[in-house]
């Protein structure tokens, strides 16, 4: 069976979906493997490193598409790929799709596996592409912090003098936040961090960073089963929004990571908490991708605001670091598809009745069956 990795084609995506590691890895499941000229230069691989690892070089999309079974892919395919996708072809990647989106999947016959939906159960943990993505979203949005910073994260004593240690505020501290403070605590800053969910205070503290937050009853039943955080209540968020705002004033570094799952991100710093921060302070966003836990964040760019206070909200943060984001991505793929690889017949085998195959199935036999999407969910 025929393996295509595709060229990404978004604007600013810079990922991909395998690498020379993992085509030898696919081949040995006894794959053929197809690999878009020029789909790792942006993650620093060459076709030629493809090619050495045994994948064909394949000069266009339609070349490397031609008779292929699967498809791996960053994001979703565009129209005209799409178009490219042979009928039973096994789609996977991060496809965010909406109703319409699985609708086309279903229409084109393709066999599309949202890899983003999968179910945070233990054995899903090392095919979490959301997971490895955020922990290197995490400790990019610090790295950039660092930069974008006028001073310095540790206290630096020298004999002209002695310069303060950043204070750094990470709020929320699932996974990219919990590798924001492990990051910003490795370059030497003061660290803080808030988040709604109980487990995650210890983790907070376990890293060594301070708890800021606030609880009440409603805090205390945060998590979903699935281990998400559940939208809060008006309320809540504005008893937390005064905890929250006497503590940024005071921050010179910011890192926003809350997320709620299928909602727009929840707004943390409003504008007069941007307004009361020190001039040459600097918010990091990467919920923007969500809308952004800052009022202030315009998704997709970096600004300056009137009180001096750089907000940077770039779009898609793992694509900032897209040799590791790509590396462990193609990893989490990979996994995938041996998690579910029929040995004899060296091909995909997704009983429908695994969790795992249950959560990330979007459509089968040119229907949509996920039951997020599935036109039987509507009624
Ligand atoms: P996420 O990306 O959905 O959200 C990031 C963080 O924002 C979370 O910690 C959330 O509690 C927090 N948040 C949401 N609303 C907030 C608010 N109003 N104020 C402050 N913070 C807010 O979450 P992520 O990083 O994906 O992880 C969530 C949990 O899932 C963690 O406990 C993690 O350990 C667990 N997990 C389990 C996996 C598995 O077992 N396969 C895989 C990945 C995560």
């Amino acid at each position: 069976m025929r393996l295509a990795v595709l060229k990404e084609r978004r604007p600013a995506e810079t990922r991909v979906a395998a690498t020379p590691e993992t085509v030898k890895k696919l081949i040995g499941l006894g794959l053929t493997v197809a690999v878009e000229a020029g789909a790792g230069l942006t993650a620093g691989i060459i076709d030629a490193a493809y090619a050495e690892a045994g994948a064909e070089v394949a000069p266009d999309a339609a070349a490397a598409l031609a008779g292929a079974g699967i498809v791996f892919k960053v994001r979703a395919p565009l129209e005209d790929e799409l178009a490219l996708v042979p009928r039973g072809a096994l789609l996977v990647g991060q496809l965010n799709a909406d109703a319409a989106l699985a609708a086309a999947f279903a229409a084109a016959g393709v066999e599309a596996c949202a890899m983003e939906m999968a179910p945070r159960i233990t054995r899903a943990q090392s095919l979490d592409i959301l997971s490895s993505q955020a922990n290197l979203a995490g400790y990019r949005a610090v790295i950039e912090a660092a930069g974008a910073f006028d001073r310095g994260f540790p206290m630096l004593m020298t004999a002209a003098g002695t310069i303060p240690a950043a204070n750094v505020f990470v709020m929320g501290a699932g996974v990219a936040g919990l590798q924001a403070i492990a990051t910003a605590r490795r370059l030497g800053g003061r660290v803080s961090a808030t988040d709604v969910r109980p487990a995650a205070k210890e983790e907070i503290k376990s890293l060594g960073a301070t708890y800021v937050g606030y609880e009440d009853e409603e805090s205390r039943a945060a998590q979903t089963s699935g281990g998400y955080a559940k939208a809060m209540s008006a309320e809540f968020m504005a008893k937390q929004a005064e905890v929250v705002a006497a503590h940024l004033a005071k921050q010179d570094i910011v890192i926003c990571t809350a997320l709620v799952q299928g909602r727009r991100a929840p707004i943390l710093v409003n504008e007069a908490m941007v307004t009361s921060m020190k001039p040459g302070s600097v918010i990091v966003d990467i919920a923007s991708d969500a809308g952004g836990n800052c009022a202030a964040t315009v998704p997709g760019q970096a600004i300056t605001t009137a009180n001096g206070v750089q907000v940077l909200g770039w779009n898609n943060w793992p694509a900032r670091i897209s040799g590791a984001s790509s590396a462990l991505f193609a990893r989490n793929l990979l996994t995938f598809l041996t998690t579910f690889w029929d040995k004899e017949a060296k091909v995909p085998k997704l009983p429908a009745e695994d969790d795992i195959v249950k959560g990330v199935t979007l459509t089968r036999g040119g229907a949509v069956v996920h039951p997020a999407f599935a036109p039987a969910a509507a009624g």
